[in-house]
């Protein structure tokens, strides 16, 4: 009797390359949203008025809200461990806030705004966490 079938692969690590993949959109979406920040800040100051330079941060903002989500989606999807599920939580809760956070800060006490922008770099603290999970899972053989 001849054993003709090869070694049998009994690793169960959850694949990352796609976790890697959405979080690094995510990723870019955020540094686009500090860039669009920046600019309609600067834009609004030197026109003295709000002529709309502000609607592409609003705009690329619920678009990154959206990438959060999604890599919450692919998180569960892809079967990642119990540490990247919560991660992948926190972010989206993060994210859902932000609007929230932008219109307080706009209508009553600028801290919310000053929150808005601290959230933001915690976002993008917690999105790089994520793309170096998904990094470390594929590289796993
Ligand atoms: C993860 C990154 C970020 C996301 C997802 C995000 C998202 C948003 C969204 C969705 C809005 C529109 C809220 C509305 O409908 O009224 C908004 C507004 C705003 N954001 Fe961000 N934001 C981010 C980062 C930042 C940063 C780094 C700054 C810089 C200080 C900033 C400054 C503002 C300001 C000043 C507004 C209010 C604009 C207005 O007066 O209508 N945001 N943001």
């Amino acid at each position: 009797m001849s054993e003709a079938a090869g070694p049998i692969r009994t690793s169960r690590a959850a694949p990352g390359r796609p976790l890697v993949i959405v979080a690094g959109v995510a990723m870019a979406l955020i540094a686009l949203q500090f860039v669009l920040a920046g600019y309609g800040i600067f834009e609004r100051q030197f026109h003295k008025a709000d002529d709309g330079w502000f609607e592409p941060h609003q705009a690329v903002g619920y678009l990154t809200i959206l990438s959060l989500i999604a890599v919450l989606v692919v998180s569960l999807v892809t079967r990642q461990g119990r540490d990247t599920i919560v991660r992948a939580v926190v972010l989206v809760v993060l994210g859902i806030l932000q609007p929230l956070l932008a219109g307080l800060g706009a209508d009553t006490n600028p801290w919310y705004g000053v929150l808005h922008a601290a959230v933001a770099v915690a976002i993008a603290g917690l999105d790089g966490s994520l793309i170096g999970r998904g990094a470390r899972a594929s590289a796993q053989p």
